[in-house]
């Protein structure tokens, strides 16, 4: 079965064909960042008029490359919640109207159930159940994997995303959106010992909860108190800001995976291309006895192959949505089990 997958929920406008669920046969991503990155965020009416100009080109490109015209596509997976509400509405729209003038079936796809799905684009990927830490700009949850689309929420941020927190710090110190990429590149030659953070959610009573808007108001009075430094001092601020974060997210994942008795993580979402996130869940996992799957950078952003991997088990299981499938700004996971 060839899905045709279709992602707009944020500044990626993006489109990709999967062979059965586990063969990407194109994955096609058109990144706005330039069209927000003097903003220090993404602009929500910019986006949904990038993804308009963006979708068709991106949708050819995607068919050009795997080679399949529509006619030998069997259904489409578009991600239809949650997100910014008008960039979700032109992917959704451009599937529903290929739906209908070609019969083919379709299926929303949570943009979370996507990123929890990129993992099994790889060679190994991991068995169920699993544990996923989630970390995207938007979300940041430990969640029990039992089957596809089975999934369990054990904990979620109580405020901002990891995401939020690394596009937030580097706002701060003026280092343009998105700040991820940015902090972990700077962040190399860094000292993560140079500045205090304080440790979030240390106490047992918080259980799976995790909190990060308090180190971004650390970081605000560290800046308030000293400027933004240059140079050394720069790449030091940033390893310290970045280890806090990390910290918490290992700390927390290695607690989960103890509790829950599993020894498979995999970690998705933008933030699991931090370099020293995968390095210290890594060494965590050596530690404790968990394996560690991360899918390569390009898939824990934002793309279209892992919603056609998460829509093909839809499919398969003989769901269908009707053209009046709606977009969902703000909608949780979904679970079957
Ligand atoms: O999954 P994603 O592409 O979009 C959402 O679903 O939100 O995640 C985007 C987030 C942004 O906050 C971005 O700064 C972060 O992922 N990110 C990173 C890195 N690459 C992207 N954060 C830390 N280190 C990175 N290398
Ligand atoms: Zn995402």
């Amino acid at each position: 079965m060839r899905v045709l997958g279709i992602e707009s929920s944020c500044d990626e406008t993006a489109a990709a064909v999967v062979e059965d669920g586990v063969r990407v046969l194109s994955d096609v991503v058109a990144s706005q960042h330039e069209v927000h990155a003097r903003y220090g965020g993404v602009v929500p009416e910019l986006a949904s008029r990038a993804h308009v100009v963006n979708v068709v080109p991106v949708l050819r490109a995607a068919l050009e490359r795997a080679g399949t015209p529509l006619e030998a596509i069997d259904g489409i997976a578009v991600t239809n919640a949650p997100g910014l509400v008008g960039a979700l509405l032109v992917g959704l729209q451009t599937a529903k109207a290929i739906a209908w003038a070609t019969g083919l079936p379709i299926v929303g796809v949570h943009h979370l159930e996507g990123h929890l799905s990129a993992i099994f684009l790889e060679p190994e990927p991991p068995p169920m159940p699993h544990l996923a830490l989630i970390v995207s700009g938007g979300h940041t949850s430990l969640v029990r994997v039992n089957g596809h689309g089975e999934v369990l929420e054990l904990g979620a941020t109580r405020d901002d995303a990891a995401g939020e927190a690394f596009d937030k710090g580097a706002k701060l110190l003026g280092l343009g959106y998105p700040g991820g990429v940015v902090i972990d590149r700077l962040a190399r030659t860094g000292d993560p010992k140079a500045v205090w953070f304080p440790k979030a959610m240390t106490s047992g009573a918080t259980g799976h909860a995790m909190s990060f808007s308090g180190l971004k108001t650390a970081l605000l009075h560290h800046v308030q108190q000293h400027g933004i430094p240059e140079g050394q001092g720069l790449a030091d601020l940033c390893a310290s800001y970045q280890a806090a974060i990390v910290e918490q997210l290992v700390r927390k994942t290695r607690r989960a995976a103890r509790r829950e008795g599993l020894q498979h993580v995999q970690i998705c979402g933008g933030v699991a291309a931090n370099s020293a996130l995968r390095a210290a869940l890594q060494k965590a996992g050596a530690e404790d006895d968990f394996r560690v799957y991360v899918p390569p950078p390009a898939r824990c952003t934002d793309n279209a192959a892992m919603i056609a991997a998460a829509g093909h088990h839809r499919l398969a299981r003989g769901e269908r949505a009707g053209l009046e499938l709606d977009a969902v700004p703000s909608a949780p996971l979904p679970r079957l089990a």
